[in-house]
């Protein structure tokens, strides 16, 4: 399983899905940056996060926030009093641990040697404000994009006037100074949330957080995550945020083996009467019709857009065996692979051919995401293809030019199909929709 992750990771620097940051400086430890095709593929994630959630609710607001927020955010938050890992320190080879990891806290797990005492570490970095010296202030990247949401509560209860419940939805960066990164993009100290803030009546809490938990999981599912790798993992009250009252992790079944995607809990109303008290403004809502003043309790399903982009890579990841060859294809989600068609020429070396192909991939790039490629010979195209998921392969041939079909290739069952290319654009609308 392990051998799976290496695999993924080669693969996703191989074909241009993922690289190491500054890679040429020696790296930065646990940065990654996205590729041609990873950055289509984390945009095809957040794309059907955003319709799903948003476009197709009536009662889904979206937001983009910034991610420096005035400091006292944080104080209200609870952040820079809760927001902390304990670490401890090996004093022999000075590896630094999450205490929480450790099965032996006193002894050092890579060389045996003395632990110090657990220490806490608080996780969000730390800048300063302002471009005059002494004008400057200390801020912090937000840890999560939440608290951007609970801040803006009035300005959409003023401009939107909505009724309970409704929610806010946001996609952005995020940044913790996690003491033990690793397992590639899974755990990173600059990472993209997925977060959703509905509000609700408190009566309602339980019920909608259920509800939730149910349409985030089939959220997974109805990309195409199989159903044996995903499960709900309810908190222990031990475990739970200081903020949260219940939560339930959704937990993908990764090489390195489960581990949260994202988790749904039900902050209360923690939040709102926080930046009440800490901004002195009446963050309540009003019922018009029971003409109650009262705080909504929050739900919140929050996701990390990495994270989802490493367990659909892994969930598509196949090897075939194909004649004497093993086929490596990944089985992306249609509305997830980055491409949809390629457009390869069978002849390289016959100018008309390639025109032919040059111009359909023209055409079809006004309707798909799509791509041409003439730089090897057609089985080695086709395995590049199938190694970034392209869902469609257009070969031009010589008879293309008598009888003006080409050859469409299905990535999954591999079949040909004889096509005229005046039908192409319409064949594809309809497999992709
Ligand atoms: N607002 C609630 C919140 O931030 P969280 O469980 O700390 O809750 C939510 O984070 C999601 O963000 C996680 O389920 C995960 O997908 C993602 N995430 C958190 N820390 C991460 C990290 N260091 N690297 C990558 N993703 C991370």
């Amino acid at each position: 399983m392990v051998d799976l992750m290496q695999k993924i990771v080669s693969l996703c620097k191989r074909r241009g899905f993922i690289f190491q940051s500054s890679e040429i400086y020696g790296g930065l430890a646990n940065t990654w940056d996205y590729g041609p095709y990873g950055v289509e593929l984390k945009n095809n994630v957040k794309h059907c996060w955003w319709k799903a959630n948003v476009y197709e609710q009536d009662d889904i607001f979206g937001i983009d926030a910034a991610i420096l927020m005035h400091p006292k955010v944080w104080k209200a938050s609870g952040h820079l009093e809760n927001f902390f890992d304990l670490k401890s320190d090996c004093k022999s080879c000075k590896l630094r641990f999450k205490t929480a990891d450790l099965k032996d806290k006193e002894k050092c797990p890579e060389c045996g040697g003395e632990l110090t005492p657990p220490r806490p570490f608080n996780l969000m970095f730390k800048t300063t404000y302002g471009a005059v010296e002494s004008d400057t202030s200390e801020v912090y990247f937000r840890p999560e994009t939440a608290q951007g949401m609970f801040v803006n509560f009035l300005n959409i209860l003023d401009s939107k006037h909505p009724k309970l419940p409704f929610g806010l939805a946001q996609i952005g960066k995020a940044f913790r100074n996690e003491v033990t990164p690793g397992n590639f993009t899974f755990r990173m100290r600059e990472f993209e949330q997925m977060e959703i803030e509905y509000f609700v009546h408190p009566q309602d809490a339980d019920k909608k957080l259920s509800e939730w938990i149910e349409r985030r999981f089939n959220w997974y599912l109805n990309l195409g995550i199989k159903k044996e790798n995903l499960r709900k993992r309810p908190h222990t009250k031990e475990e739970l945020a200081h903020y949260a009252v219940a939560c339930t992790d959704i937990e993908y079944h990764f090489p390195f083996g489960w581990a949260e995607l994202e988790g749904i809990a039900n902050r209360a109303d923690f939040d709102l009467k926080q930046h009440a008290q800490f901004s002195g403004k009446d963050l309540r809502y009003f019922d018009e019709v029971k003409k109650e003043r009262f705080y909504p309790y929050i739900i919140e399903p929050s996701g990390g857009v990495d994270r989802s982009v490493l367990a659909f890579l892994v969930n598509a990841y196949h090897e075939e065996k194909v004649k004497d060859d093993i086929r490596v294809v990944l089985k992306l989600h249609k509305d997830l692979a980055p491409i949809k068609v390629a457009v390869l020429p069978l002849l390289k070396n016959r100018p008309e051919i390639v025109e032919l192909a040059r111009k359909i991939a023209r055409d079809l790039k006004k309707n798909f995401v799509s791509t041409y490629d003439d730089t090897a010979a057609i089985g080695k195209l086709y395995r590049r293809q199938d190694e970034i998921g392209t869902l469609y392969c257009v070969t031009v041939d010589v008879e293309s030019l008598e009888d003006k079909k080409v050859t469409l290739r299905d990535r999954d069952t591999m079949q040909q199909d004889r096509i005229s290319i005046n039908q192409l654009r319409e064949y594809l609308t309809d497999k992709l929709r």
